[in-house]
Order: C-alpha cells, then sequence, then structure tokens
C-alpha cells in the first residue's frame, strides 16, 4: 500500500491518493485542510487506514504540492528491439521513458525483422515482458510484401489493435505504393496509425473513409499538413465515428526548427528525421492547433540512432522518451499550453484512442500508473543524464522548467528522483495490455 499525500493535481486541488493493488483506490481532496488541520482520512473496506502518523502498514510519501498526473502515454516508439539493440532495447528505452515520466509506450514494427507476421508480434511481446520496466503495445505492420492475412490474423486475435502503415520512405523498408494492397490494408488493420507526408495525408484520408476504421496521422510536422488534417477533421464525411481521425504533434516539430541545422555540421546531421524539421511559423502553426483543439497526441516518435552512426551517414530519428514531458512542462510554464492540455494530449486522450479503459486519468478505480512533476524544477540537460542507448539527445544543453521526480507503474514505484526502483531483469512481467 501506497499513499501520496499533500500532492495537487493539474487544477491545482490539494490531493491525497491511496494506491493498493496496482489501482487507485482513493483520492481525497484536502484543501479544506489547514496546515497542523485534521488530516484526512483513507477509508477502505470499512476502516479508516491512513492519514495519520500511526499508519504502519504501507509507505506514506509527503509529496509537499508537487503534482500527479496520470503517467504518459506515448502512442508512437522505435525501441529497436529485436534487431537493432546498438540503438535502444526495451531495457534501456524502457527506462528513458519512466525516467522522462511515460509508464506507457507503444512500439512501432520497423524492426529487424519488421513486425509483420504473428510469429514476429509474440517474439517481440515475449523480449519486451522480460525488461520492460513500463508497460508497453505494439502496433502491428504493414509490409508491401502482402501480409494482410497476418493483419487479419493478428487484429481478429487482439493480439494487436493497430496497425502502422508507411506511405512515405523512411527508416525501415515498409514503403507500400500499391494501391490495391493499401485498400486491403486499411480495411483488415484496425485503427491505422500512418506515416503520411504532405499530400500522402491526403490519400491517408480518403483511404480512411472509403475502407478503414479509425486512422491515427502521425506527427504533422508543418502548417500545409496541419491545414490538411484540420480540413479533414472538419468535415463529417471523411471524420465520423466509424472513420475516426486522430492528429499527433511531436515535441520536436514544436520545439526544433530547421535553422537550427545550419548551425554546425554536426548539428545537420543530427537533426535530421522524417518528417524533417520545419519553420518557427510551422511550428507555432503547430501549436496553435493544439489550442484550438485540433490535436489529439503528443507523440514522441521516440527513433534513437547512435551518435556514430548520426554522424557518419544521414540516420532518420532523434530520441524523445526522456525529454517529450519537460518540454511540455517548460512550455506550460511558458504560458505557452495550459497543464491540463497537456494531461489531456498526453495520457487522457492516447489511453482513450487505443481502447484503455482504466489508464490515462487520475481516478479512483483506474490503474495506479502515475508520475510526480516538480513543475518548477530548472534544469538542464547534459549527455550523463541520458537513460536511452544512444547516449545523445538533440536538446543537450537546453534549460527546462519542469521535471518529472518519480514514475508508478502499476502501483510500483519504479524511478525516483534520478534512481530506478526496479531492475527490470528480475523476471517481473510488466505486461502487454493484450
Ligand atoms: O525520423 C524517423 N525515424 N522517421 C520515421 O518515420 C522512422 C524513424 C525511425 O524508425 O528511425
Ligand atoms: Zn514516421
Ligand atoms: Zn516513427
Amino acid at each position: 500500500m501506497l499513499i501520496l499525500k499533500n500532492a495537487r493535481n493539474v487544477s491545482g486541488e490539494k490531493i491525497d491518493v491511496l494506491i493498493d493493488k496496482g489501482i487507485i483506490q482513493d483520492i481525497r481532496l484536502s484543501g479544506g485542510c489547514k496546515a497542523g488541520g485534521v488530516p484526512s482520512v483513507f477509508k477502505t473496506e470499512g476502516k479508516a487506514i491512513g492519514g495519520t502518523s500511526g499508519f504502519a502498514a504501507g509507505r506514506e510519501i509527503d509529496l509537499e504540492g508537487k503534482i500527479l498526473m496520470p503517467g504518459i502515454i506515448d502512442l508512437h516508439t522505435h525501441m529497436r528491439d529485436p534487431g537493432l539493440t546498438h540503438k535502444e532495447d526495451f531495457y534501456t528505452g524502457s527506462r528513458a521513458c519512466a525516467k522522462g515520466g511515460i509508464s506507457f509506450f507503444f512500439d512501432m514494427p520497423n524492426t529487424v525483422p519488421p513486425t509483420v507476421s504473428e510469429a514476429a508480434l509474440s517474439e517481440k511481446i515475449q523480449r519486451a515482458r522480460k525488461s520492460s520496466i513500463v508497460h508497453c503495445g505494439f502496433h502491428f505492420g504493414a509490409s508491401n510484401e502482402d501480409n494482410v492475412e497476418e493483419i487479419e490474423k493478428v487484429i481478429k486475435s487482439g493480439a494487436a489493435v493497430s496497425t502502422k502503415v508507411f506511405l512515405n520512405e523512411s527508416t525501415g523498408l515498409m514503403l507500400i505504393r500499391d494501391s490495391e494492397l493499401l485498400k486491403r490494408v486499411f480495411k483488415a488493420g484496425g485503427l491505422i496509425f500512418v506515416h503520411s507526408e504532405n499530400e500522402m495525408i491526403d490519400t491517408a484520408v480518403e483511404l480512411n473513409a472509403r475502407y478503414g476504421r479509425g486512422l491515427y496521422i502521425c506527427h504533422i510536422s508543418s502548417r500545409r499538413e496541419m491545414e490538411a488534417v484540420i480540413k479533414a477533421k472538419q468535415n463529417p464525411e471523411l471524420n465520423n465515428k466509424d472513420h475516426p481521425i486522430y492528429a499527433e504533434v511531436t515535441p520536436h516539430h514544436l520545439f526544433l526548427t530547421e535553422s537550427l541545422r545550419s548551425e554546425s555540421p554536426r548539428q545537420d546531421m543530427l537533426l535530421r528525421m522524417k518528417p524533417e524539421l520545419k519553420t518557427q511559423s510551422d511550428a507555432d502553426f503547430l501549436m496553435q492547433a493544439i489550442k484550438d483543439g485540433f490535436v489529439d497526441t503528443i507523440g514522441t516518435d521516440h527513433a534513437p540512432h547512435t551518435l556514430e552512426e548520426k554522424l557518419s551517414k544521414l540516420c532518420f530519428g532523434i530520441p524523445g522518451v526522456e525529454t517529450s514531458l519537460a518540454l511540455m512542462l517548460t512550455a506550460a510554464h511558458q504560458g505557452l499550453i495550459d497543464i491540463n492540455t497537456v494531461q489531456k494530449l498526453m495520457c487522457e486522450n492516447p489511453a482513450a484512442i487505443m481502447g484503455l479503459a482504466k489508464k490515462g486519468k487520475l481516478l479512483a478505480g483506474f490503474d495506479a500508473d502515475i508520475i510526480a512533476v516538480d513543475p518548477d524544477k530548472e534544469w538542464t540537460l547534459t549527455a550523463c543524464d541520458i537513460e536511452s542507448k544512444c547516449k545523445w539527445s538533440p536538446y543537450e544543453g537546453r534549460r527546462f522548467t519542469g521535471k518529472n521526480i518519480m514514475t508508478i507503474v502499476g502501483g510500483k514505484i519504479v524511478y525516483e528522483n534520478g534512481r530506478f526502483k526496479i531492475d527490470g531483469q528480475d523476471g517481473t512481467d510488466y505486461g502487454n495490455r493484450f
């Protein structure tokens, strides 16, 4: 049993939270209490069990006014496991997540082998179960060699609920050009996660409206792309209950711009990804779209490559799970975004999109995947802070205001104040929701 005392929620209310058996058992508003006044007392199974110094059955943590949020759910990561584990693996990637406040990540299929068969998916799940210290789920992949039968199998069995489709060239060889094959993939693939740049967004929207059952547009990077998405979202023939459209924006398209690439040849190699960075006015447009309610999620597109790889040849992708929340909290501190919106885009909406009924909200009865953040903590990211196996970040040297200080997964503290509390190699099954 764990009691988190003297915390706040994103609305600023003072709360105490009781956690037991991996579930949030109770949340009490403690706003009425004066300092030194009556402590809040939780009741469970008819017994008063907490709030007083006499409480002994579990750990009580005084959060001294820090903010509790549901753990972040990142629907877009490339953990490189199996096959590319010199870049990242489920152990290092999940530690990076825990440090950054992510309690649940969804992994993309462009691994080696790619996750395009039922067997490859089971193998990946087994690997993740052994070493991930946070929850994880897996997007199945659509292959240009026609794996529609495999897609049908895993979607039918519930082994996956989503399929990633590449409509542009990127890391891995998963681009599909064949329009007949695309139709069948959109029919079979459940919720389609699409890598679509520029005019390919319209293609994805149309395929979804005609054949699909839901479209999640990854990493919208420019004003032009966002305008196309907004237009589609506002059209009830294209975006409706049977064919919903979800919009994702990455932190790097909000907080990095292409002009940074010209600072040095090194930056020009490091700051490359698909879609590429755009201008400040594009980034401003994306932020405005968030404020206007057109964006559903912040997904990191965590796509680590080693420094040697990045500096020796063109590699698309940058790491992101350790910095996404800090970037959003910093933006909240600067008044660019409301912290309630941060919680909505990083926790509530991702849970709802993936059908995670008991996740994404800080409510009694929900799973105890919780983070504590210090919204005023000023810090600078240095290379030695980095948990990801790639050991670099495009944000090294950046000043942040706001930091994750504790990550609780399934009621267990996995990370607290710079320390990992479980080793991830102990055989604990953190599972995969499927
Ligand atoms: O920059 C990217 N990197 N974009 C993608 O679409 C894939 C990703 C990767 O896996 O490296
Ligand atoms: Zn992509
Ligand atoms: Zn990606």
